[in-house]
């Protein structure tokens, strides 16, 4: 189904049965990676819980989660790599094989920080699932084990990302016209 027609300046880019697909198919690739094991997913806020709560919901083995609330600034169009976390993690991550949950990486700045935060907990295992890569936005070496859409590097809305907090609630990603590099 696709409600374009009433959010005229919004252009779909994925549809939601295409995205229900990738992340079914996400979900078993990750099944089949953990296998025998427990996975910590860890979900960045806000944009990252609607992929995370579909996601969680096509493993077909146990996983336990924590959230992560941080604040990306923006230098101009793009994120400067200063990351303040507005919520930490309720539990320890030690030993723990954590999976972080993305929606988007973009320059990759926020990761790359987000990185080294977690790595000094010491996780048997750290590794990156996002739902959407502009991979010719990246400034810093960083790439995700697992990647649902390359995406152009359009601004991209709905699915949990949003555009100074709106657009969270559509259920496709959609693109705003004329915002190519932004
Ligand atoms: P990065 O640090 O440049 O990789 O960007 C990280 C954050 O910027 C993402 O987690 C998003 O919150 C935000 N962001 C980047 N591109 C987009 C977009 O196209 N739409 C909405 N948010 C975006
Ligand atoms: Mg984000």
């Amino acid at each position: 189904m696709n409600d374009s027609s009433s959010e005229p300046s919004l252009e779909v880019l994925l549809s939601s049965s295409q995205i229900a697909a990738r992340v079914r198919e996400l979900g078993e690739k990750i099944s089949s990676d953990y296998q025998g094991r427990t996975p910590h997913l860890v979900g960045v806020l806000k944009g990252a819980w609607i992929f995370m709560a579909d996601l969680i919901r096509n493993l077909s083995l146990e996983a336990t989660v924590d959230f992560l609330g941080i604040q990306s600034y923006v230098a101009g169009a793009t994120s400067s790599g200063e990351v303040k976390i507005t919520k930490d993690l309720d539990v320890s991550i030690a030993g723990r094989e954590v999976l972080v949950v993305e929606d988007i990486l973009d320059t990759g700045r926020t990761y790359l920080y987000l990185q080294g935060v977690l790595s000094a907990h010491h996780p048997k295992s750290l590794r990156l699932v996002t739902l959407l890569d502009k991979t010719a936005r990246r400034a810093v070496a960083v790439q995700a084990d697992y990647v649902g859409f390359q995406i152009p590097d359009v601004f991209v809305v709905g699915y949990g990302l949003d555009y100074n907090q709106q657009f969270r609630r559509l259920p496709d990603v959609r693109y705003l016209r004329n915002a190519v590099g932004v």
